[in-house]
């Protein structure tokens, strides 16, 4: 591998502009995902020299609009757009490698340049194979009216077996294909028997079919496969400014969300070091993404979910239908009390409020500052499903702002009810907004 080298003379003389510093830092969502994250991401990426993403796989969406394109990407890091930047797929993911191999045909028929020398993945990343596919819809069906709403991508049940480690097959364990066969020989018959108890109707897997399937992928995704680990370690030793980009959001995160409706990753910044190996204390900078409402895709309580005309309004305005999976998301008011349960997870420095401008037109906006809770009033976050289920909002109420805002560009130019909806969120956060985002494009973005 070639030596590392990074920034230096780009960053002279600019020690004013904190993007300038050699940094690390990361981008969270702090909410249930789809808080537009890629685009604060694809901001950042122009003063970082590597994107890392740490967890989750094909589960998570991104658009970002670039040049007059938009882009959806959903495995591959949000870097990969930007000629110069590295991007890294760390060892916490789990990757599908026939939907990886797609993203990578689908930008490069767009003109992206995608090689070993942009794009890394991790040899420790552990690999979704067809059954994992198979179980998640399995066991989904059989939850019924309590599904989690999975995106069916095969995530949670290729974590499970990571945890299960007998059942696991590592990006790395492609390369030796003797016992690559034999493992998955002996997996492939306990999946069908489970398989067939739980579900007489699934058809049954093929373990040669997957071992040639697999080994053909492996061949493909190989000039990307690296150790990133040690690979990120001598970029932090080079200088490197490193963004890691967080998928999904804190409040989907398996130990600190509303479990069970999580995801199957620690998707708070809880799962950069252990996603990634760069260690916490690299981390010189945590900003934290919030939608200006809140959206949900599939099961689990939303205090603040809104079932009515405003709820539909959002939906239509802010284009709120899944990136993955099409699917319309549940919309409703920000959050106040979960939000900031999110940032404390997280450790945040400071938020960017995203989607400002989909609250125009309304009569009043409305904030979560408090939930009551079987008669009592609280601020923390209950860490019970079914406490939460019975959790009423109290709302601080704002007044809205009739007039389109998406050619604001300071702060000055927003009408006084957003910029009082702003100061709240940020009060009741208690950290400081840096961005406001009001379109969807590069230059709708207010810097503070
Ligand atoms: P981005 O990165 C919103 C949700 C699913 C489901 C739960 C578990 O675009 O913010 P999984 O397939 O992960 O086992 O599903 O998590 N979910 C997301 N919701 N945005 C995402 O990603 C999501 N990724 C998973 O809807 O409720
Ligand atoms: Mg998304």
């Amino acid at each position: 591998m070639s030596a590392l080298s990074f920034c230096a003379e780009s960053h002279a003389g600019c020690l004013f502009r904190r993007e300038c510093i050699v940094t690390v830092t990361s981008v969270v969502g702090l909410q249930w995902g789809d808080e537009a994250k890629g685009k604060i991401v694809d901001i950042l990426t122009d003063s970082h020299q590597v994107v890392v993403r740490y967890q989750g796989g094909n589960n998570a969406g991104h658009t970002v609009k670039f040049d007059g394109e938009t882009y959806k990407l959903s495995l591959l890091p949000t870097g990969i757009l930007r000629p110069g930047v590295k991007a890294v797929i760390g060892n916490g993911l789990v990757v599908n490698p026939e939907a990886l191999l797609k993203e990578i045909q689908s930008l490069t028929d767009r003109g992206v340049p995608i090689s070993g020398e942009n794009l890394m993945v991790s040899d420790r990343a552990h690999v979704i194979l067809p059954y994992h596919i198979v179980e998640d819809a399995v066991y989904e069906k059989r939850r019924g009216e309590q599904a989690i709403g999975t995106t069916g991508r095969g995530i949670g049940t290729c974590y499970r077996d990571k945890a299960l480690r007998s059942h696991a097959i590592r990006i790395g364990d492609l390369y030796h294909p003797n016992s690559f066969r034999t493992r998955l020989a002996d997996i492939v018959v306990a999946k069908n028997l489970m398989l067939k108890a739980l579900d007489p109707s699934v058809e049954l897997l093929d373990a040669d079919a997957i071992f040639t399937s697999y080994t053909r992928y492996a061949e493909l995704i190989k000039p990307y496969v690296v150790d990133t680990t040690a690979w990120l370690h001598r970029a932090l030793q080079a200088d490197a400014n490193i963004l890691f980009e967080g998928a999904q959001g804190s409040l989907l995160d398996v130990d600190h969300g509303t479990f069970p409706y999580v995801t199957s990753s620690n998707s708070s910044s809880a799962g950069i070091h252990s996603g990634s190996g760069v260690p916490e204390r690299e981390i010189d900078r945590m900003i934290g993404i919030v939608k200006a409402y809140t959206t949900r895709v599939g099961g689990g309580p939303f205090p603040t979910e809104l079932n009515n005309e405003i709820g539909q309004h959002i939906r239509d305005v802010g284009h709120e239908y899944g990136t993955v999976t099409g699917r319309p998301r549940r919309c409703g008011w920000l959050d106040g009390v979960a939000t900031a349960y999110g940032a404390r997870i997280c450790g945040v420095d400071e938020i960017a409020v995203m989607l400002l401008d989909v609250l125009a037109q309304l009569d009043e906006v409305c904030i979560c500052e408090a939930y009551e809770i079987r008669g009592e009033r609280t601020t923390d976050f209950p860490s019970h499903v079914e406490d939460l289920e019975v959790a009423k909002p109290i709302y601080r109420r704002i007044p809205g702002w009739k007039q389109d805002i998406t050619g604001a560009r300071k702060l000055s130019d927003l009408p006084f009810g957003a910029r009082a909806y702003v100061d709240s969120i940020s009060e009741l956060m208690g950290l400081p907004v840096k961005f406001i985002s009001i379109g969807p494009d590069r230059a709708q973005t207010i810097l503070l």
